[in-house]
């Protein structure tokens, strides 16, 4: 069942390591676009490290307050008593101080790239930035960056989107739900959860998001319950968790008829179902996207004739080789996935 997974996962992996998301290689690049994916969006302290931790099983991201990119940001935000100016510093720099902002995000992109090698893999390791404003609240320039970080992975059609909500916030305010519905409009590929439900206010539950009626989305919404900072503080290991999490719905008062529609191992189940569905809907576009690029491949490849730069030539037949491989196994999917209709 989650050989298709895999397979998009190598391909992923693949793309990755032969250069950034294919070295600006058009072949990969557009096939990296392609592969169906999943991305967490939420508002800061939604819960979106603890749901992905407990959809894993594994504990392996740092929770708490602070944002979270690929290495965890520790943003400090500082007023400035005097002075107009606006700056950031970065603990690791502390010699330098960032007026342009976009130089703020490339710094946070080259330490972590600095940390966890070219691999695009993710680091436990902290980036400690300090933001110095005149200004009340956020600056602008960072929350517009990181908002456009995000939209350009979640407008891209084959991403399914988990859009995390705390249940102790206003569902009409919900970071993730302003961006779902801008990027998803008809609720067709974005996943409602909704966290902390052990947090709402007593004699109040969140049945009306739950059930659908506060804003409408294809995939019934999933509430979850994660551990809270004193369980993280104590350790509370994650199958324990996920005890407890199953003792909530199957005892509550308001939720115990959708008990086994909720919590983080039914959003797992779920998740991994509805990607291999999407994946095997996608097999022949991706198939006929990987036949375009081997024909370009191959005509890029005889037109160099002669390798005149031995290194894009060799790279070219490393992409080459990958994506007849790609096919070969798509289309043994494809044959072997409906034999007779079955499966
Ligand atoms: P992120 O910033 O969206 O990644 O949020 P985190 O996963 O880091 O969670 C932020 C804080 O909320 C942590 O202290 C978590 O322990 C706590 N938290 C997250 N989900 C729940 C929940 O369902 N119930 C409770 N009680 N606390 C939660
Ligand atoms: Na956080
Ligand atoms: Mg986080």
């Amino acid at each position: 069942m989650e050989s298709l997974i895999l397979l998009v996962n190598t391909i992923q992996r693949a793309c990755t390591t032969v250069g950034d998301y294919g070295g600006g290689n058009n072949a990969l690049s557009s096939l990296w676009e392609a592969l169906p994916s999943v991305a967490v969006v939420g508002g800061q302290s939604s819960g979106k490290s603890s749901v992905l931790e407990s959809i894993v099983g594994r504990d392996f991201l740092p929770r708490g307050s602070g944002i979270v990119t690929r290495r965890p940001l520790v943003l400090q935000l500082h007023k400035t008593e005097n002075g107009t100016e606006e700056y950031a510093e970065f603990l690791h720099l502390t010699k330098k101080k960032f007026t342009n902002f976009s130089l703020v995000r490339k710094e946070i992109e080259d330490e972590t790239d600095r940390i966890t090698g070219k691999s695009k893999q993710i680091s436990p390791i902290p980036i400690h930035l300090s933001i110095y404003s005149p200004n009340e609240g956020q600056p602008e320039t960072i929350v517009e960056d990181i908002e456009s970080m995000v939209r350009s992975y979640v407008e891209k059609p084959n991403c399914l989107i988990l859009a995390i909500s705390p249940a102790n916030q206003d569902i009409a305010t919900s970071d993730a739900m302003k961006l779902a519905k801008e990027v998803d409009p008809t609720g067709d590929r974005t996943f409602g959860v909704l966290t902390k439900l052990d947090l709402m206010d007593k004699g109040t539950n969140a049945l009306d998001v739950i059930e659908g009626r506060s804003y409408r989305l294809k995939y019934p919404w999933v509430g979850i319950v994660n551990r809270s900072q004193a369980d993280i503080n104590k350790n509370v290991d994650m199958m324990v968790a996920r005890r407890k999490e199953r003792e909530y719905f199957e005892t509550s008062p308001d939720y115990g008829h959708l008990a086994t529609k909720m919590g983080s191992e039914y959003l797992a189940k779920l998740l991994s179902k509805l990607l291999e569905s999407v994946i095997r809907s996608r097999i022949p576009s991706i198939l006929s996207l990987i036949n375009n690029n081997i024909e370009e491949l191959e005509r890029e490849l005889d037109q160099l004739g002669r390798p005149v730069a031995i290194d894009a030539g060799a790279q070219l037949y490393t992409i080459l080789g990958m994506c007849r491989a790609f096919e070969k196994i798509f289309k043994e999917h494809l044959d072997g996935g409906r034999p007779g209709g079955a499966r």
